[in-house]
């Protein structure tokens, strides 16, 4: 961690953070200081790509959470910088977050952009999109949210596609099915650039949670 992340973290901490102890339910609304739209983003790395989002779209309110501490102070020091007031970040497991802290259709959408990839078939199990996941997400986010994801692992693409389109909660975007054009709003992440400077193809998925009514019925 830099001297200038550490200082971000104990400086900022206080007003923008968020630690993950699963011991209450978080009103969204007060975390903000106001009503606007949250997108919960989970693993945001170093956090560049989050701020331009902030940046580039300063009506929607970003929870970003991770669990890498000198991401956490780089973020919170990029808020500072642009004078972010919409992005709050969080420590901790996304998991615990999900299932202990936010309660039912709080969230207006969910960003994961580049999770751990984990390629090892033995570790597949490890990663982050899979139904169970899908299934605690979808009672988070309110009916019509969007949930984006983006992957330069295409196996993991096609996991993605293939448990996204197979859930209840969740209808893809895309007439026809298959993934999405990278929308404009995201920009390119640091692990994406890694990616492409390796040869990876990049899959974005934009699905939607269904309305209650679709999913009662
Ligand atoms: C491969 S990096 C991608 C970072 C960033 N989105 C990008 O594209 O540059 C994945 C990130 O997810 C975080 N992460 C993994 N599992 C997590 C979890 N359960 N809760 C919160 N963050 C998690 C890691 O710490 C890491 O920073």
């Amino acid at each position: 961690m830099t001297a200038g992340q550490a200082d971000a973290l104990q400086r900022l901490w206080p007003k923008w953070g968020l630690d993950i102890d699963g011991q209450c339910v978080v009103e969204v609304g007060e975390l903000f200081g106001n009503d606007n739209p949250v997108v919960l983003e989970i693993g945001f790395g170093m956090g560049e790509a989050t701020a331009q989002m902030a940046a580039g779209d300063p009506g929607t309110n970003i929870l970003a959470v991770d669990v890498h501490t000198p991401g956490q102070g780089n973020l919170l020091n990029l808020a500072e910088q642009h004078g972010l007031t919409n992005i709050r970040v969080a420590n901790g497991d996304a998991i615990i977050l999900l299932r202990e802290m936010l309660a039912p259709d709080s969230l207006d959408g969910l960003r994961v952009y580049f999770p751990d990839p984990w390629p090892k078939k033995r570790h597949h199990k490890r990663r982050l999109i899979q139904p169970e996941f899908l299934s605690l997400a979808a009672t988070r986010l309110k009916p019509g949210a969007l949930v984006h994801c983006a992957t330069d692992w295409e196996p993991y693409a096609e996991q993605m596609l293939e448990v996204l389109t197979a859930h209840p909660d969740f209808e893809n975007t895309v007439p026809g099915g298959g993934f999405a054009p990278r929308p404009e709003f995201r920009p390119l992440t640091r692990f994406e650039g890694q990616g492409l400077d390796k040869g990876h193809v990049v899959n974005d998925l934009l699905f939607r949670r269904v309305q209650r009514e679709e999913r009662s019925g």
